[in-house]
């Protein structure tokens, strides 16, 4: 005996190799125990909906997709950088502020100043309009700390984040962000102190499910980030990494070959890693926030991405800096206008793929017999309007295991 099934609507399954969106019209969708049980179109159904299970619910005509993931974000510190923002359009280019000690450094002093419950209070509004855009599941990365004080902050008021909002949280351990002030010219002895001090304080206190480095000119080299990674595996975590943004170090093959789950940014990535990727099963993960706030020319490269079969993902990476974003939808409009993803490919970046760069695609990403039922219900006629809008949200319902929220 099932406990819901929904009938009356579309579904877009996201599931691969199902056709375009793993359509499924005029479909039936039943939950047992938070799970999706049962999944076809309705006139498959074997039985009549009310003698399988203890309740019937409308899907009102409209679509259903799987509830959406985030798969890149940095919501919790402290401040703002409004200010930087108008140094950029003044002309002070993201490298230049970051060597002059603004940048990521500036939101390290506004967090390690702030209390815990400030942190949770704003982060859980930023939280809050990511939800309301059918987030389901949300990763978030420390790295405003350095120190291990405010690392492990971050990453506990991450954890209340998941509590409080009824969301999925992933959290991510990123020591590796930025050189606090008190290491200045001492890069090693600050991946010194990553290793043997602030990351495994993090895992110690069970806080984080992977590893994430910052691998760039004005951040940590490639032996650096090696290091980082290796002694991520030691301490039994998944790594990924903020890879080829600015330039080219190679970021993009380095993660394969640590077999990260993802590589993320990759604007300058070339063949050679997408290759390496590909081989590695590791997710692209487009920033287009990132992208449009910092102005950038050089596009990530899709079609390699495309044509070697890596599987891409897009996310907010919301942060003061460089992505002061939280709308997923309109991060689905922006892989289609400024990337040229096609409205099925930017819905599968925030729903399969976004799954698997967390690692959690047994049960999330697509709606399967035996998935998570978490799913949003929105009242479009066409699942490309979900990334054709602008500024328009049409989400009607979010159910979480099952229950509409
Ligand atoms: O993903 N690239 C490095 N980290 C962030 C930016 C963080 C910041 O500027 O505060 C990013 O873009
Ligand atoms: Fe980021």
């Amino acid at each position: 005996m099932l406990d819901v099934v929904w009938l009356g609507g579309n579904i877009a399954s996201m599931e691969a190799g199902a056709g375009p969106w793993g359509a499924i019209r005029d479909a039936a969708l039943g939950v047992r125990d938070g799970r999706v049980a049962w999944i076809g179109p309705r006139a498959a159904l074997p039985a009549p909906p009310g003698s399988m299970a203890r309740e019937v619910r409308d899907f009102a005509g409209q679509w259903i997709t799987p509830g959406l993931i985030d798969c890149h974000t940095h919501l919790v510190y402290g401040g703002d950088r409004a200010h930087e923002f108008e140094m950029r359009l003044q002309g002070a280019s993201y490298e230049e502020i970051a060597r002059a000690g603004g940048g990521i450094v500036s939101t390290v002093k506004a967090t390690r100043a702030s209390d815990e419950g400030s942190l949770l209070a704003s982060a859980m509004r930023r939280l809050a309009a990511l939800t309301a855009e059918g987030v389901v599941a949300v990763e978030i990365k420390s790295g405003y700390g350095l120190d291990v004080e405010t690392e492990l902050k971050q990453l506990r008021v991450a954890r209340r984040l998941g509590d409080e909002a009824g969301v999925t949280v992933r959290t991510t351990f990123l020591g590796a962000h930025a050189l606090p002030a008190e290491f200045a010219g001492r890069a090693d002895d600050y991946i010194d102190f990553v290793c043997t001090d602030s990351m495994p304080a993090a895992v110690e206190a069970e806080l984080p499910d992977a590893v994430d480095a910052f691998c760039e000119s004005i951040a940590f080299s490639p032996a650096q980030t090696e290091r980082v990674f290796r002694r991520a595996a030691e301490l039994g975590l998944a790594v990924k990494l903020h890879a080829d943004q600015l330039s080219d170090l190679g970021g993009a093959a380095l993660a394969a070959r640590h077999g990260a789950l993802s590589a993320d940014h990759l604007e300058y990535t070339g063949e050679a890693g997408a290759k390496a990727m590909a081989a590695a099963g590791t997710v692209a993960v487009l920033l287009p926030g990132a992208f449009y706030t910092l102005r950038e020319t050089k596009l990530p490269p899709i079609d390699l991405f495309r044509r070697h079969g890596v599987p891409i993902a897009i996310a907010t990476d919301s942060n003061p800096g460089s992505s002061p974003a939280t709308s997923i939808l309109m991060m689905l409009n922006m892989a289609c206008t400024l990337f040229r993803m096609t409205p099925e490919e930017a819905l599968a970046g925030a729903t399969r793929n976004a799954a698997m760069a967390l690692g959690m695609q047994a049960t999330h990403g697509t709606l399967a017999e035996g998935k998570a039922a978490d799913f949003c219900l929105w009242d479009i006629a066409d699942p490309a309007e979900l990334s054709y809008r602008i500024g328009f949200n049409p989400l009607s319902t979010v159910v979480r295991a099952g229950n509409p929220t």
